[in-house]
């Protein structure tokens, strides 16, 4: 009999993927303390989980049993991957199912951050009628600097092409002709920096882009350039942006992600002019059910058949 962890709440709908296959038994939890999961681990062949369980070392360790971990999103960063293929432990993630609730969250961000949206409700709650001093911008006929353009820099281009916005992009794994064939201009960082009314980053968080937005690179944007990003906290530097949020030179920023989630009472939240959001760009029923089904087909399918689907690690 295989045994499947699912953590963090998965949907129920990858419990019914794994009903279907009668050697497989699967246990859901919510998530569990470090501590819980090391008791429970050794009896597992693979864990499913989103991203507030964090696999280290220490837990990949603990899992004897293991064989794949599948998560239920795209980062990775909550595992330990190196740990993992050290042990010929298979990583898998779901691509593709979040991409268009991720999509529509960092417009939604945008927009927020463009015409106040947050502030407007909170002030007319507060019984307020502050139509002046809530003048917001318009994104038609704005530069919109994406950067990375994967799967969800896409949908965001896409989209923003049609709010009217030029869109430029840069994506050092991305050619120049399948970019321009977008309709988006490619532009390396620093011009598109420099370029930008707003900007908007989609890449993951690795040692090559952790820190990707710092001082040296908030200091070539515009005066006044507003900042979304919905990717990976640590992407941006939080404390640089801080400085830039009090001097002006970031008008605005749009945050859903942070470099410690949650960020408790970030010094940044008291920027009004500012939009954050707890880590939602994936939180629609619709994707979590997609996640949820598609990594657990493809770890029901690499227990009893061996093939091997969406794999981020390799082992020798
Ligand atoms: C992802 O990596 O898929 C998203 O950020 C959602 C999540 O972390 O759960």
């Amino acid at each position: 009999m295989h045994k499947v962890l699912l953590t963090d709440n998965i949907a129920q709908e990858a419990l019914d993927v794994f009903a279907e296959h009668a050697d497989i038994e699967a246990t859901a939890t919510g998530t569990l303390e470090a501590k819980e999961l090391a008791k429970v681990l050794p009896d597992f062949h693979a864990i499913i989980i989103r991203s507030p369980t964090k696999l280290t070392a220490d837990l990949i360790e603990v899992g004897a049993s293991l064989k794949f971990i599948g998560r239920a999103g795209v980062g990775v960063d909550n595992i330990d991957v190196e740990a993992a293929s050290k042990r010929a432990i298979i990583v898998m993630n779901s691509p593709g199912g979040n991409t268009v609730s991720t999509a529509e969250h960092t417009i939604a961000v945008m927009m927020a951050l463009a015409r106040r949206v947050p502030q407007a409700d909170r002030s007319l709650r507060a019984g307020r009628w502050e139509r002046g001093d809530l003048k917001g911008v318009e994104l038609s006929g704005k530069t919109l600097g994406v950067v990375g353009l994967g799967r969800v820099g896409r949908e965001v281009a896409r989209r923003m092409l049609a709010f009217n916005m030029r869109v430029i992009a840069s994506d050092p794994f991305i050619r120049r002709e399948v970019v321009e064939a977008m309709g988006v201009e490619f532009r390396e960082l620093d011009v598109l920096l420099e370029n930008s009314d707003f900007i908007t980053i989609h890449v993951p968080l690795g040692s090559d882009t952790r820190g990707l937005i710092g001082a040296d690179e908030i200091a070539r944007m515009r005066k006044g350039t507003f900042l979304v990003n919905c990717s990976r906290g640590g992407v941006v530097d939080e404390k640089a942006l801080k400085e830039a949020l009090d001097s002006g030179q970031v008008a605005g920023v749009g945050m859903d992600v942070f470099e410690t989630e949650p960020p408790g009472k970030h010094p940044l939240f008291k920027h009004e002019r500012s939009v954050f959001t707890p880590h939602l760009g994936a939180a629609t029923r619709e994707a979590q059910i997609r996640v949820a089904v598609d990594v657990s087909k493809n770890v029901a399918n690499a227990l009893l058949t061996g093939e091997i689907r969406d794999a981020v690690n390799t082992i020798a």
